[in-house]
């Protein structure tokens, strides 16, 4: 990312958690209706999503809904943090379908509305931006391994690489003579990464399905990695035996990597990455800071998948 942005967001902004987990309660009943009610074709604009709960959740307090839908990266349509909301009205997330293909048995097209159809999970993960803010996020989705199970990954894949949807009728930052990326969006993973149960396809936040500014309809999440490798509105998912090409990578070599394993022991060469703002604490900078837990705190869970490789130079 080319710029530390300092947060643009008021202090105290926080969703009371009473308030969310009420409204959890009501969807946990009202939910299947609302899922009936999609029937073979998805509604447009946000409609409730039903996910049940996951042990894989934290408790630590979530981040205001506000936040998590204003203040967002998504350089298709922008590269302000306003931008994404702002800009992103004329996109248009259904119908979709995403293509997975390449090294697998059975290539096909999986439509929303299948999609949907997988049993979803709610998963509340921090977020982690290589920039050095993060955010507690309640995700609706299920496991990516779900999805490559269906397509059967031959034995000689051995990478997972995906691809955001190009438009630039319906994404401003695509269109025009300043380009801040090339397109499409890229990004990848080693199977075993894209196999790890705590990797998600995410259809959904906050009980609802995804706004445009969060990746509509659907993306990934990666929770022990940098926030950009959770690739937004993705078309294809393609499985190769080759490393994939990613965006941030290919801007800039030298800062971003293509692990991008969340680490407070490797600093970005123009800021510390040992230290963090939690998105609605308020202040940027000083006693609000926490510090940035090696792979965002889920090194239990996934410091297994490394061993052997040195993580400093595979950055
Ligand atoms: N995906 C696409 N296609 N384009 C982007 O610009 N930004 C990435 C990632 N996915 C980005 C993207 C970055 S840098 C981050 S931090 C997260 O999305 C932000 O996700 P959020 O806006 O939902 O918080």
């Amino acid at each position: 990312m080319p710029a530390y942005h300092p947060p643009r967001i008021a202090a105290g902004e926080i969703t009371p958690e009473s308030i969310f987990l009420n409204r959890r309660g009501f969807l946990a009943g009202a939910g299947a209706a609302g899922l009936l009610a999609f029937g073979s074709s998805v509604p447009a604009g946000a409609a409730a999503l039903k996910a049940s709960e996951s042990p894989f959740s934290t408790d630590e307090k979530l981040t205001s809904e506000d936040d998590v839908t204003a203040y967002n990266n998504f350089y298709e349509f922008g590269l302000g943090k306003g931008d994404p909301k702002a800009k992103s009205g004329k996109f248009k997330p259904t119908p979709w379908t995403v293509k997975v293909d390449g090294m697998v048995s059975k290539p096909r097209e999986f439509g929303l509305e299948e999609l949907l159809a997988f049993p979803l999970e709610e998963r509340i993960y921090r977020m982690r931006c290589v920039e050095a803010w993060s955010m507690v996020i309640p995700w609706a989705g299920f496991p990516l391994a779900a999805l490559l199970d269906k397509v059967e990954p031959l034995g000689s894949a051995k990478y997972v690489a995906f691809e955001t949807v190009v438009r630039p009728d319906e994404m401003p930052g695509q269109g025009g003579f300043f380009q801040s990326l090339a397109w499409p969006y890229v990004e990848g993973l080693r199977l075993d990464e894209a196999r790890h149960p705590l990797t998600i396809l995410a259809l959904g936040l906050y009980g609802k399905t995804l706004p445009n500014q969060n990746g509509a309809p659907v993306r990934l999440v990666v929770p022990w990695k940098y926030g950009f490798k959770g690739i937004k509105s993705i078309v294809r998912i393609t499985l190769t035996d080759k490393q994939p090409p990613t965006t941030w990578n290919i801007a800039a070599p030298n800062e971003y990597g293509f692990y991008a394993n969340v680490n407070p022991a490797v600093d970005h060469p123009r800021w510390s990455q040992a230290s963090e703002t939690r998105i609605g604490e308020g202040g940027f900078f000083g006693a609000n800071r926490r510090p940035t837990l090696p792979f965002n705190g889920y090194e239990e869970e996934v410091a297994k998948l490394y061993a052997g490789l040195d993580l400093k130079a595979n950055f």
